[in-house]
């Protein structure tokens, strides 16, 4: 018999369903390789030990899909489930669109934050690993919630759980007694589903597991650390991420993933050195934002001094792309005079140089316009820019403190994407189906709150960042570049809708 909601598909999708409910087992040759890692995510699930639950899940998720001849998705495992109206969500799988296809299974309970138990767990990564073979391997046109697709699921499960086979019962069954999984989408997941994301890190090829290492990192609970650590960590690294505020809820968030959290201010070399003693690589990055351009110097560089001072064996340097080019930008001015003590001080070290991040248009400065329907830009509308997302910044710096010694003492620009204003609308426009209209804003409001941000615009418009896309992406494959529209569609236009109490910070 087949759930209600078949009556509701179209004759083709229902030709679909009934070539998944004839289904009923999968086998996935050499199994027996995956036991330990499933004894091991019961082992780090028992300890609530982030990075290990996640390194189990890749090396579980990888194993079943190779076995079976498909590619692994990009794995995320996230902290805290998100709650529904009625349920809260377990995991989820967002098939290719234009990136890679994902899957994210959440490790904590929404109410308690309790880590999830074994089986649920388990089953719930195994159920989204299942609706990417449906379209992989099966070669099904859409993944339905079918009886067959729950035999597959437990005949998936009894493969790599054997002693549950010998156990009454099955409750850890992502269907349960009381009906449908918890899943996303319950009549299916077609190969046309748009993507969403939420924050996301490696790629389907990436998740064989490189050599573990110890990472700390600066900005952790900031955008770019932030993006870092929690790739680090999806990658099966040690993370130590410093801050000034261990009590705070990024801090929390990190720690939750499986980040040591420790308190350091990056004026204070001893606090850091003391973070950083142990650690194979340091990512480290200061800001203007807070206390200025000679705090950020003084910051800077005595991070770079607790690098040297640690045995640091790779210094990985945070910067701005053209920081190197003498460009009159006090904040990116800054960043040359840091990069030069960086140089000095025979630390490994390797400086990257992201542009624009593609993020500034949904942040304070843009996004009350963009609630009123126009990108404003201080720039012609002829005039490209080159954007980033954060996300490929994350996992550029992971491509490069993964091969220390092919970047070593190098410095790197990056960028993903360029483009006009004009062309930024359009796009925005398409994706977040709201009208949205570039206009060329004045620099003057900006000149009044920040000279700094000015003098940037205005050579955005006269100089402009000079990264060679097409070579990055084509010399870097792995990192799974984002351009404007892939990350457009992965973001989440509904703050649109809402007013929002954001004002502009310089
Ligand atoms: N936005 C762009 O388009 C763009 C492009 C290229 C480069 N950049 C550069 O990126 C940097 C900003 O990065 P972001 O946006 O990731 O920063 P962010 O989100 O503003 O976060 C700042 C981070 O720095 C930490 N921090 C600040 N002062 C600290 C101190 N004294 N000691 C220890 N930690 C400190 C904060 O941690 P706690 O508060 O937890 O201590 C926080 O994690 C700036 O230098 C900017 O010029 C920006």
């Amino acid at each position: 018999m087949p759930f209600a909601y078949y009556q509701r598909l179209s004759r083709r999708a229902q030709a679909v369903y009934r070539r998944s409910d004839a289904i009923t087992s999968v086998a996935v040759p050499g199994v027996a390789a995956l036991h330990p890692h499933v004894a091991a995510l019961r082992a780090a699930l028992d300890a609530g030990d982030g990075a290990a639950i996640a390194r189990a899940s890749f090396a579980i998720c990888a194993g079943v899909c190779r076995a079976l001849g498909a590619a692994p998705p990009r794995l995320e495992i996230h902290a805290v489930r998100p709650r529904g109206a009625t349920h809260e969500l377990h995991g989820l799988y967002a098939p290719a669109v234009d990136g890679p296809p994902v899957i994210r299974v959440w490790m904590r309970t929404a109410r308690h934050a309790r880590v999830v138990a074994f089986r649920t767990f388990l089953r719930t990564l195994l159920h989204e690993v299942l609706h990417h073979l449906d379209l992989e391997v099966l070669g099904l046109e859409a993944s339905f919630h079918t009886e067959g697709f729950f035999k597959r699921e437990s005949s998936l499960f009894h493969q790599l759980v054997p002693e549950a086979t010998r156990e009454a019962g099955d409750p850890g069954s992502t269907r349960g007694a009381a009906g449908p999984p918890r899943t996303r989408d319950l009549r299916g997941t077609r190969r046309a589903a748009p993507a969403t994301a939420i924050g996301s890190v490696g790629s389907g090829k990436e998740v064989a597991m490189p050599k573990p290492i110890t990472v700390a990192v600066a900005g952790g609970t900031g955008t770019q650390g932030g993006a870092v650590a929690r790739l680090l960590l999806q990658r099966g690294h040690a993370v130590r991420a410093l801050t000034r505020r261990p009590g705070s809820a990024a801090a929390a968030e990190l720690r939750a993933l499986g980040a040591d959290v420790r308190q350091a201010d990056l004026d204070d070399v001893e606090a850091v050195r003391r973070a950083l003693a142990g650690a194979d690589a340091f990512f480290a990055m200061a800001t203007p934002y807070e206390a200025g351009v000679d705090a950020e110097i003084r910051q800077g560089r005595r991070a770079a001094d607790a690098a040297r001072e640690a045995g640091v064996k790779h210094l990985v340097y945070s910067s701005v792309a053209s920081a190197d080019q003498e460009t009159g930008i006090p904040h990116f001015d800054s960043k040359a005079e840091i990069e030069a003590h960086v140089r000095e001080l025979g630390v490994p070290y390797t400086i990257v140089g992201p542009v624009f991040f593609m993020e500034n248009l949904i942040g304070p400065w843009f996004v009350a316009e963009l609630r009123a329907g126009t990108l404003a830009l201080p720039l012609p509308p002829s005039r490209p820019l080159q954007m980033i997302a954060v996300e490929d910044i994350a996992r550029f710096v992971g491509v490069v403190l993964e091969r220390p010694d092919e970047f070593r003492d190098r410095r790197v620009d990056i960028a993903s994407d360029s483009l006009t204003g004009p062309e930024m609308a359009r796009i925005l426009a398409e994706v977040s189906g709201r009208d949205v209209d570039f206009v060329q804003a004045s620099l003057d409001p900006v000149r009044r709150r920040s000279t700094d941000l000015a003098r940037m615009w205005e050579w955005f418009d006269q100089v402009g960042y000079g990264v060679d896309v097409e070579r990055l992406v084509r010399t870097y494959p792995e990192v799974g570049w984002h351009d404007f529209r892939h990350w457009a569609r992965e973001q989440d236009w509904s703050i649109l809708d809402v007013a929002g109490p954001e004002q502009p910070t310089a």
